[in-house]
């Protein structure tokens, strides 16, 4: 259970969160919170991509996704490169699978596949669109807690390299797919390994009360290798996968969770006799969203997680398995800011004197439901022009009939903020967009790709119209 929003923050003289410092500065940019081409131009104004926010928002209006075609392009290659190189000599190179619901669309899928990477997809909408994009079926990894027949087919029949197993169910449903096509399913086995990782922290739990994956130490995972290789005419299995978490920041869970997932590899070797060629690592690699985080770059992680699972291999005297892994948050989330007109400001007093001034956007928990979702903290940055006036502390809320329809909790903006500035949210190219809604009817932002000095349309505004299509 959570306090409300403002209660648990009204105290003497409050300043924000202890990570909140009070800038020197109220223009400048933290560049780790930014992609690569944001700056502030000498007029004061923010530009991507060579293009200025005033422009973009003249141009297609507030609110809005801006991505930044080339940062997204250059952090999806590092992965791919840094995973291929770093695991060269160990497994023959690394797979990596941008994880779809990060954020996904058909330019997006183009992108992903034209830099080399694979697609993971989990549902037959995110399939849908890797198809429209023209990733081929080889390319793409099905993954799902609860995936439809229709679900299964669609996949099977584009030729999906592997369908994530979940379930004993799905063992059935899969292999009954297959036979019915007549195919063989490349499958892997999602496996709870009793640990979740979340920033700089990871849990190593005994019984694993959550939805995903087949319990390793219950013996599920085991058990459905079994079942799996019992179906040889159906189903051919690839290997072992693990998920343990998001917004991680260092290695130590995966150390815990290699160890636990490599004994089981080992087992099914000597036990069922097959050495699986395959290992998938999941995702989960964090973000900076604040300056309360701090980010590996993915060499170092792949790095760390390349000698872990080469120390345990070795130790367990197997060969190491082809490696994937599943970024989406590390690749899409940086890409992205969401540019916001201010429609009021007002100032609110807390307890002790302290002072807080409420901006409102013209967005809110519909384009950005994680501060509401996940207690999330964003920052933000006044971008339509400079400021010489004093640092305020702001909480940035939108226009929702929500109290908890807050999108930047606590950050400082220039005291002269006023209804008709632009604001920047950056960070928002993960679980912005694919966890939007139309709450209160509210059509949701385009999503605005820029690069070289040009802007375009990606995926367009909703309209009313689009709104009342549905209704019968
Ligand atoms: C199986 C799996 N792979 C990959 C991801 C992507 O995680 P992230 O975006 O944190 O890298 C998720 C996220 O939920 C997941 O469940």
């Amino acid at each position: 259970m959570r306090a409300h929003e403002a209660g648990a923050l009204h105290g003497e003289g409050y300043r924000g969160p202890t990570w909140l410092q009070t800038p020197v500065d109220v223009n400048a940019l933290v560049p780790s919170l930014w992609a690569g081409s944001v700056n502030r131009g000498s007029d004061g104004v923010l530009a991507v991509g060579g293009m200025s926010v005033t422009e973009l928002a003249q141009d297609f209006g507030t609110p809005a996704y801006i991505i930044d075609e080339d940062d997204f392009r250059s952090r999806a290659r590092d992965f791919k490169e840094t995973y291929a190189e770093v695991f060269d000599g160990l497994s023959g190179g690394a797979d990596v699978f941008y994880a779809g619901k990060a954020f996904l669309c058909t330019e997006v899928a183009r992108w992903v596949h034209d830099e080399g990477l694979h697609l993971d997809v989990c549902t037959g909408g995110e399939l849908a669109v890797a198809r429209r994009a023209g990733v081929p079926g080889e390319r793409i990894g099905l993954h799902g807690n609860n995936k439809s027949v229709a679900e299964i087919r669609d996949a099977l029949d584009y030729g999906v390299s592997r369908i994530v197993i979940d379930s004993f169910d799905e063992i059935e449903r899969v292999a009954a797919v297959a036979t019915e096509l007549g195919v063989v399913a490349p499958v892997l086995i999602r496996v709870t390994v009793g640990v979740e990782a979340h920033t700089h922290e990871f849990i190593a739990t005994a019984h694993e009360d959550q939805k995903f994956g087949l319990s390793l130490s219950g013996g599920h995972a085991f058990e459905a290798a079994r079942r799996i290789l019992d179906k040889p005419e159906s189903l051919r299995l690839l290997g072992l996968h693990s998920h343990i978490g998001s917004q991680i920041f260092d290695t130590a869970g995966f150390e815990v969770s290699a160890r636990r997932i490599i004994g089981l590899h080992t087992r099914i070797a000597r036990d069922l006799g097959v050495e699986l060629p395959e290992l998938d690592l999941g995702g989960g690699f964090g973000i900076a969203y604040t300056t309360e985080h701090d980010p590996l770059p993915p060499k170092h992680l792949a790095a760390g997680m390349a000698e872990i699972i080469e120390r345990e291999c070795r130790a367990e005297q197997v060969a190491v398995p082809r490696i994937s892994v599943e970024p989406g948050r590390a690749i899409a989330g940086p890409t992205t800011f969401t540019l916001y007109e201010v429609g009021t400001v007002k100032p609110v007093d807390l307890d002790g004197g302290a002072q807080r001034v409420y901006v409102s956007v013209d967005g809110g928990m519909s384009d950005n439901v994680r501060t509401a979702l996940y207690d999330a903290n964003y920052s933000c940055t006044l971008a339509g022009r400079a400021s010489t006036a004093d640092p305020v502390l702001a909480r940035v809320v939108g226009r929702h009939c929500e109290s908890g329809d807050i999108i930047v909790k606590d950050e400082f903006l220039p005291a002269d903020v006023g209804a008709g500035d632009l604001i920047a949210v950056p960070g928002t190219g993960a679980y912005c967009r694919s966890l939007s809604s139309q709450y209160n009817h509210t059509p949701r932002p385009p999503v605005v790709a820029v690069r070289d000095g040009v802007a375009r349309t990606i995926v367009r505004r909703e309209t009313i119209d689009d709104l009342l299509a549905l209704d019968v």
